[in-house]
């Protein structure tokens, strides 16, 4: 169940078989290459040189490991460059983003989708039918380093097609984003603009589409790639890796055209990109927060539709943060551990060796910088192969008890609204996640739409448009549905509901909104009654005709119920958002299991696992007998046992 990164290029060919052998030694199964390797195999167009590829690929399979091959999109080269400069993205200003780094492209510019097909096509016939090839993945990234969307003269181009496809006339695109407001109405599609470099703000509906439209591409893009390895190499899977907290793509709809997802875990490089505390920051800065790693395996394996991978894990510092602190020890262990607890069929460290040279020199490998010498993270690593082989194969993961309903759309919608400054859909979705975790219960992400069967308990924590099939899903389930302030607030074009949010869900929720007030840092409002704490950030005037469960100090509804669906009126603060997650889980009768802050459980078929992130011991519940582990949790520790 474990692998790792290997770029042979990097590395003297002499070397590649000791490493071959090397990471057998260590109970490495599978070895992810190949994603960023486009110079070396075709320096100048049309001069290919896969010599190498084809001897570090028979060295690896002969050593007994299973190869991953990455299309090496992500990493254009300067010949195809300087040919093309129209494959540069642009950034918001409306400079080029040039070539010396990587993922210089646009989904925008057709020479590129050109380019990207005749490469694909070439490595895939090459080497679809390996015999040490196991799967495929696409690209690299996506969307790492800003580069979903781009503000370039391709971009303009595309986004008119994809406009006049959409709404066929100007007069429908007009109406739909109320362009009689400013006098900003187009006569032909030609008239479109870029929404960036405006005198105020642009209008939300262009930059929602625009949004829309960059997501649209990078799905098409990513099935245009699939789809040309499906024909050269049909019996290998594909995946592709996707990233921490980056939501500026549909990562459901690229999912799609993928066998499973896999996601790249820095668990200590995103608590600098998490929006936390400084206090938090530096309290999980070795640790990393228990949430980050667990929130995005729960979301990847509903992307994989069940099945997904950690193609890279953080071996120990990264280079890419503002600070990279050394993990504290047992933490590389925990990590991989608990990413097989949630689900993972593999786990693969970034990278082999830490490199001697370029960008990231810094960045540790499961060995050390150039030599042949396991680093500590390595030999994290080589424990945990020995524990998996002594513990057998792991059992399948199920449904959970919870599903968290969760929409790319609402990340795009709230970061053009804001509203209020610090409403952000990522830190709202991963604190009720954390939340629902505290509680000792496992979460199932869905995708908006999708079918909420099963589940005990649905949060929603928010969902800006509720489409027709959303509104049919929330409303067919039959677990409790909790559902947060803003769902409902917009229609597809972006235009507040004729009925007034939430919408679609006013029946449903028997409530109105009649008022929204965002709230400054250090400014409340507190709630009492079935729940007690207090509404911070945003916080909505409503008119309920169901019942009132609690009440904001003026005495107006902060949650409300209607049949199994209950509504909370604000964005709540620990102590709000702790009892109102209890007691949902109370009324959807779920069995709960407290756990403190620096603990964390998850279970797997007949499997319970436990984490230690602090600095204390933990007692197991009373008579748990441990198949890995003690019954005492000692800090960064993990634990097994069959419930
Ligand atoms: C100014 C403008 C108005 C409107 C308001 C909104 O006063 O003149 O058109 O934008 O701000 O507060
Ligand atoms: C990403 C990339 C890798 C590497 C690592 C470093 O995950 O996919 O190529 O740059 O970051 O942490």
């Amino acid at each position: 169940m474990l692998g790792v990164c290997y770029y042979p290029e990097h590395w003297d060919e002499t070397r590649w078989e000791t490493d071959a052998r090397r990471m057998r030694e260590l109970g490495i199964s599978f070895v992810r290459i190949g994603e960023f390797a486009w110079s070396r195999l075709e320096p100048r167009r049309g001069e290919f040189d896969f010599a190498w590829l084809d001897r570090a690929m028979d060295i690896l399979h002969a050593a007994g490991l299973k190869i991953v091959l990455g299309t090496p999109t992500a990493t254009p080269p300067k010949w195809l460059v300087d040919e093309h400069p129209d494959i540069i993205p642009y950034d918001e200003q409306g400079r080029p983003r040039g070539f010396g780094s990587r993922r210089h492209y646009t989904f925008s510019s057709e020479t590129w989708w050109t380019e990207s097909a005749r490469i694909v096509e070439i490595v895939a016939e090459r080497y679809g039918h390996h015999p040490g090839l196991v799967g495929w993945q696409t690209d690299n990234e996506y969307g790492c380093h800003d580069t979903t969307v781009s503000w370039g003269p391709e971009d303009l181009k595309g986004f008119k097609s994809w406009l006049r496809l959409r709404y066929q006339s100007t007069d429908q695109l007009n109406e739909a984003w109320g362009s009689v407001f400013w006098s900003m109405e187009l006569k032909s599609f030609d008239e479109v603009a870029l929404p960036n470099l405006t005198v105020t703000e642009p209008n939300p509906a262009t930059r929602l589409d625009f949004w829309r439209f960059h997501s649209d591409q990078v799905a098409a893009y990513d099935k245009m790639q699939c789809e040309i390895i499906r024909k050269h190499s049909p019996e290998r899977w594909i995946t592709h890796n996707f990233m921490g907290f980056v939501s500026d793509f549909d990562h459901f709809k690229v999912g799609d055209n993928l066998d499973l997802a896999s996601w790249d875990s820095y668990p200590i490089g995103f608590v600098e990109k998490f929006p936390f505390s400084e206090v938090e920051r530096n309290r999980w800065a070795e640790t990393s927060h228990p949430d980050i790693a667990p929130y995005h395996h729960d979301l990847y394996r509903a992307v994989g539709k069940g099945r997904f991978w950690v193609m890279e894990q953080q071996p120990g510092p990264v280079n890419w943060a503002p600070w990279n602190p050394v993990p504290k020890p047992g933490m590389v262990r925990l990590w991989t551990w608990e990413a097989l607890a949630h689900g993972a069929d593999v786990v693969s460290y970034f990278r082999w060796r830490q490199a001697t040279f370029a960008q990231e020199q810094m960045h540790a490998g499961l060995n050390l910088a150039g030599l042949d010498e396991l680093s500590p993270g390595g030999l994290e690593a080589q424990r945990v192969a020995g524990e998996l082989a002594a513990l057998g194969p792991l059992p399948v993961t199920q449904q959970a008890s919870v599903a968290l309903v969760f929409d790319y759309q609402s990340y795009w919608t709230t970061m053009i609204q804001p509203q209020g400054k610090d409403f952000r859909y990522e830190e709202l979705c991963f604190r009720w996640y954390e939340g629902l975790r505290r509680l000792g219960l496992d979460v199932d992400f869905v995708r908006p739409g999708a079918s909420l069967d099963g589940y005990a308990l649905v949060v929603v924590p928010c969902m800006t448009e509720v489409t027709e099939e959303a509104r049919a899903a929330l409303e067919a389930a039959t677990g409790t549905v909790l559902i947060g302030a803003r769902t409902g607030s917009r229609d597809r074009n972006f235009v507040i509901p004729s009925n007034l949010p939430p919408g679609p869900l006013g029946y449903a929720t028997g409530n109105r909104v009649i008022q929204v007030s965002t709230l400054r840092p250090g400014l409340s409002d507190k709630v009492s009654g079935a729940i007690a704490g207090a509404g911070i950030r945003w916080r909505e005037t409503l008119e309920a005709s169901g019942e009132v469960l609690a009440r904001f100090h003026n005495g107006d509804p902060a949650l409300t119920k209607k049949g199994n669906i209950l509504y909370l009126a604000c964005w709540a603060d620990e102590a709000l958002l702790g009892s109102l997650l209890s007691l949902a889980a109370e009324k959807a009768k779920l069995e709960t299991l407290p756990v403190p802050d620096y603990i964390r459980i998850r279970r797997r078929g007949d499997l319970t696992f436990a984490f230690n992130y602090g600095t204390e011991n933990w007692a197991l519940p009373a008579g748990s007998k441990p198949v890995l582990g003690g019954g005492v949790l000692e800090p960064q520790a993990v634990a097994v046992w069959r419930h």
